[in-house]
């Protein structure tokens, strides 16, 4: 996944596409370039790395443009370097490129038959040779340009500048996002609305399929049989100023502080507090839903998978949760009466919408829980359930995370409601538990300076297990993955009483074991995994509450958090593995809020 940004202008671009594709460097920061109309010539500028690498060679070798192109990359095809940024050029064609175009191998061999010499290693290079070739058969720009998406297969989100036309900017939309920007004289593209969000808050949405062509006044846009066509403008709140780490040292650590607010905003799509009742936005009435699929990646599935034990054992609804990129490759046998959810902070990765799609193809009512209330799984799902975690900057997922929780347990318990298994009473009680969660959040948040004290032992570890029993085994598996995406450590989760039939295996003096165990039901269970493990040398890092504390084995290190609820346990255990993570990270000196190889929005399969 990549960011692009287009202006069309009346004054200098350069600045303006730096300072958008810092807003759209979440998406990924391989390699960065922009492009821009010199004296009717297109310029480019391109550097490997962040945007600062950019911004010096811009220093050196400054672009003076009213029209031109950005991209910021995380690598599909070809290794980061400046011969594979973009923009990538062909004769009179320069474009950038978000997706991957998956025919690319038999377009690229038919072209070199032709003749065509290429400078990368990218897909997206055979895009502006082809759109070149067009050009030398004689074909106007826009027709150029459809027929060469028409012989197109994959995704790609696309801005394209022509030599001869200056002050015209090509764009197209299939399978990743893309949007024009309005404003007073000048006109934008972006891959959301975020990037475009200083210069605009007038927002038109490509749908899928969508080509379109702007100049300094008018955006004319095409459906994909090149009819033209008018789509709304919408007036975004997207926010205008960058989002800042304030007096934070990362994004990461900052949106795991805005935890406990981006819990209580999420709650008001689904608590009154004051009639202290739970509601499902939209159409839905879980009384008559027989079964729930949800689909998601990443941490996004993990925090579906606690929500499967509230929506069972409060409920008595069959949940199935499975990874977005395995589900519908396996022709899972649907129900007539299932609801489909899909989880995703961005609502923009591929897997899981291509899930959401198939199961709207196979007739299923679906609903989206997204942090991006405007992104394309908002717009294509049956109902959007939101979370209101706020922009979420680091790759790293925190705030998102416990703010998908929120939102999956308040429909937990509006389902149980809906479906008569809890009486008003009952869920008025669950309803202030719920609302206790964000000062618990707030309080769990205190174990930072045991964590950061327990932080350099962890960080010298070759290996890492985590482990939980119920709602706290997707939560070890959460843990893991913080771990193992921002410090590179190798972490894996396990449920806990899964540790004998295998797992055990791995314990010794030098791995470290944490036990993520509020005194619950399963606490004892728990205890004896303790056991198990002290017995062979492993240390123990428990994570418990007061009572489970005086539980911990001796030499083991105990991190406290508040006793609660077990509703939101999952909830008041996320602030200690996202600090030991992010803890841990700091101590190696790692990039915390843009890890290597990742991306903050996975928008490829
Ligand atoms: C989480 O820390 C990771 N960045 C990643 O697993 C992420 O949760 C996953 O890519 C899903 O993203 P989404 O929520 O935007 O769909």
């Amino acid at each position: 996944m990549c960011g692009i940004i287009a202006i069309v202008g009346k004054t200098s671009v350069s600045e303006r596409l730096i300072e958008s594709l810092r807003r759209l460097e979440y998406r990924g920061y391989d390699s960065a370039g922009i492009a821009g109309v010199v004296d009717g010539k297109v310029e480019r500028r391109r550097a490997k790395g962040k945007i600062r690498a950019l911004e010096e060679v811009l220093s050196d070798t400054p672009l003076t443009a009213t029209v031109g192109i950005g991209h910021t990359r995380w690598a599909t095809h070809g290794v980061p370097s400046v011969p594979n940024a973009h923009p990538h050029q062909a004769g009179r064609v320069t474009l950038v490129h978000n997706g991957i175009i998956e025919n690319f191998a038999e377009l690229k061999a038919d072209l070199q038959a032709a003749g065509r010499k290429f400078e990368s290693e990218t897909d997206t290079e055979v895009i502006a040779q082809l759109i070149d070739s067009r050009l030398d058969a004689g074909d106007a720009p826009l027709d150029a340009f459809k027929t060469t998406l028409d012989r197109l297969t994959g995704a790609f989100a696309l801005a394209v500048l022509i030599e001869g036309h200056d002050r015209l900017v090509l764009g197209a939309r299939r399978g990743s996002p893309l949007v024009v920007g309005e404003g007073l004289g000048e006109m934008f593209l972006g891959s959301d609305a975020l990037a475009i969000g200083p210069f605009t808050n007038r927002v038109v949405y490509l749908e899928e399929g969508d080509y379109v062509a702007i100049d300094d006044t008018s955006a004319r846009i095409f459906d994909e049989e090149g009819r033209p066509v008018t789509r709304p403008v919408k007036v975004v709140a997207a926010a205008a100023a960058l989002v800042e780490k304030g007096n934070h040292r990362h994004f990461m650590v900052k949106e795991i502080y805005e935890q406990p607010d981006a819990c209580q905003h999420t709650l008001t799509a689904y608590l009154d507090p004051v009639k202290g009742r739970l509601h499902a936005p939209g159409d839905v009435d879980f009384a008559r839903v027989e079964r729930l699929q949800i689909i998601a990646c990443g941490t996004a599935f993990y925090a579906a998978s606690i929500a499967r034990y509230l929506f069972e054992r409060l409920a008595g609804l069959p949940c199935d949760v499975e990874i977005a990129s395995e589900f519908r490759y396996r022709e899972p046998a649907v129900t007539p009466g299932t609801l489909a959810i899909a989880v995703s902070q961005s609502g923009e990765t591929a897997d899981t919408l291509a899930a959401l799609r198939w199961c709207q193809a196979k007739g299923l009512k679906t609903a989206a829980i997204v942090n991006a209330h405007e992104s394309t799984m908002a717009r294509e799902a049956g109902i959007m359930w939101p979370t209101h975690a706020g922009p979420e900057i680091g790759v790293a997922s925190t705030k998102a995370f416990t703010s998908q929780v929120t939102a999956l347990t308040a429909l937990a318990v509006a389902a149980a409601a809906a479906r008569g298994r809890i009486d008003e009473a009952e869920e008025r009680r669950l309803a202030r538990v719920l609302l206790e969660a964000p000062r618990l959040i707030g309080e769990s948040l205190d174990v930072e300076a045991a964590v950061t004290a327990l932080a350099p032992k962890i960080a010298r570890a070759r290996d890492v297990l985590y482990l939980g029993r119920g709602p706290m085994a997707p939560l070890a598996y959460e843990g893991a993955l913080k771990l193992k995406e921002i410090s590179y450590i190798h972490a894996e989760g396990y449920a806990a009483g899964e540790l004998k039939h295998g797992p055990i295996a791995l314990v010794d003096e030098e791995t470290p074991i944490i036990i993520i165990a509020p005194s619950d039901a399963l606490f004892e269970k728990t205890v004896s995994n303790m056991s198990e493990v002290v017995a062979r040398g492993g240390k123990v890092v428990l994570i418990t509450d007061e009572t489970g504390a005086h539980h911990a084995p001796a030499g083991a290190d105990v991190i406290i958090a508040p006793a609660c609820d077990p509703l939101i346990a999952a909830l008041v255990f996320a602030a200690p593995i996202q600090l030991l993570a992010y803890h841990v990270a700091v101590q190696k000196g790692a990039d915390v809020d843009q890890p290597r190889n990742l991306a903050k929005s996975v928008t490829v399969e």
